[in-house]
């Protein structure tokens, strides 16, 4: 038994339970952001396999098709590939578990993974399953979350869950959700993991909200996350009720730019690194 084995079992799950139609309508104006940053750091050139990890609705897999590669989307969740090959019935998706690649060795050029490692149980063995599937020379790139003081829409859920609940919950514990947000960690895991030219950097984006959507944060951190989604079902009922009233006031009052529209600030952080030659 791994440390983590019980947060595993909770992710997967809890990735079996959201419909990929959902969390598409509630991830596609932000996550599909990160891809080009991604396949900057971890090219998908002319005729290069690659590899979309933990794919969800299949973001990823056309810009690497559009550079001319052969991509394929892999992800642990049968209603994320199911809607993924609803959306783009031209792509090749596969059923996988980022701990245990059923891919032999050195078959890749390129491995993306946009938004994925944070919910792995043991990233480092997901690090090494990706090295032994790259090529010599192949490249890898990950995107996680900043930390929450520079993504308000998981700063103000733990804000309001202090507030009116608590985040003492009995929940399996997991890795640090922000373990990658830090440069340095990043570095040094990705490294030790046997990856050089590791490189790193932050992507901030600002996408327009919907003032008269006042469960924007409810609905997508149902849709499309496990964490979140588990903390806030582990408050009370009254707890839950008050943290859901206090996120649509931030939608009635809150996140708003000099125009007085509201306006919401994400911080992406974008690692990528390459298998050695030799
Ligand atoms: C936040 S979603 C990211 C989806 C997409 N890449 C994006 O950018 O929106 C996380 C994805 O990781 C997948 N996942 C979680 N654990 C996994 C594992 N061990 N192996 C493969 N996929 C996994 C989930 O099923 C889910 O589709």
């Amino acid at each position: 038994m791994g440390e983590f084995d019980a947060f595993k079992k909770v992710e997967v799950e809890g990735w079996q339970k959201i419909q990929g139609e959902k969390y598409h309508n509630a991830a596609k104006v932000v996550a599909p952001l990160a891809i080009p940053h991604l396949l900057d750091l971890a090219p998908a050139f002319p005729g290069a396999k690659v590899m979309v990890l933990a794919c969800g609705p299949g973001y990823g897999v056309t810009e690497a098709a559009e550079c001319g590669a052969d991509p394929v989307g892999v992800d642990i969740s049968e209603p994320m590939l199911g809607y993924a090959r609803v959306l783009f019935p031209e792509h090749r998706f596969e059923w996988g578990d980022a701990e245990q690649l059923n891919y032999q060795d050195a078959s890749f050029d390129t491995v993306i993974c946009s938004f994925g490692v944070l919910h792995f149980a043991y990233p480092q063995k997901v690090f090494s399953e990706v090295r032994r599937v790259l090529k010599p020379g192949g490249r890898f790139a990950f995107s996680v979350w900043g930390t929450p003081d520079r993504n308000p829409f998981f700063g103000l859920i733990l804000q309001a869950v202090m507030k009116h609940g608590s985040l003492n919950v009995s929940l399996p514990q997991g890795p640090d959700m922000f373990l990658f947000a830090n440069h340095e960690n990043s570095k040094t895991i990705l490294e030790k993991s046997g990856f050089t030219s590791v490189q790193t950097r932050d992507v901030e984006v600002s996408v327009k909200g919907d003032e008269s959507d006042e469960d924007v944060f409810v609905r997508n951190a149902n849709d499309a996350t496990v964490r979140t989604r588990l903390l806030l079902e582990a408050q009370s009922e009254p707890a839950r009720e008050a943290i859901f009233e206090e996120l649509r006031d931030v939608v009635r009052n809150g996140v708003r730019n000099g125009e007085g529209t509201m306006e919401m600030p994400f911080c992406m952080v974008c690692i990528g690194g390459q298998k050695p030659v030799k």
